[in-house]
């Protein structure tokens, strides 16, 4: 079964009660309920974290490919605009890369037009609110079947 290790950015554990308006009702444990559902579906193994710190992220992302992944679904929240350090560690990964985003960071404003994850990303969803994680998943299904 390919593993997949599904990484979310600080203040993503704030969901459902951080600006529903524009990030939704739904509670983080609501979309690691949808990403496991979707998982079983699919045949994928899910492991879901959250961190605040940028460190964890970046340590998860360099141990990932050794711990047995096979993909990273990561939206790394505000530190897409600004990790160097996770864009980095992405590439020790050397796992494919979905980027996901509950909004939609290019509509927003010009300081979240810029991803430093973009560019390694095999596997961009933005703008779909919780079913972008879904989305995401049966990209990589399909990305890892080829
Ligand atoms: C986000 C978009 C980021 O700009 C923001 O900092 C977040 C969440 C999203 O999922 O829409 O925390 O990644």
């Amino acid at each position: 079964m390919k593993r997949i290790l599904i990484l979310n950015g600080p203040n993503l554990n704030m969901l459902g009660e951080r600006e529903p308006e524009i990030y939704g009702h739904e509670t983080l444990g609501d979309i690691k309920a949808m990403c496991e559902a979707k998982g079983k579906e699919l045949g994928l193994g899910i492991d879901f974290r959250q961190s605040n710190h940028e460190g964890e992220l970046v340590e998860w992302a360099q141990g990932a490919r050794k711990a047995g992944f096979n993909a990273i679904l990561i939206n790394a929240a505000a530190y897409t605009h600004t990790s160097l350090a996770i864009h980095d560690a992405l590439k020790v990964a050397a796992l494919p890369v979905a980027e996901v985003h509950l909004s939609d960071p290019k509509k927003r404003e010009e300081f979240r037009h810029f991803s430093h994850i973009e560019a390694l990303a095999d596997i961009y969803v933005a703008g779909q609110g919780a079913k972008g994680y879904v989305l995401a998943l049966e990209q990589l299904k399909k990305l890892l079947k080829d």
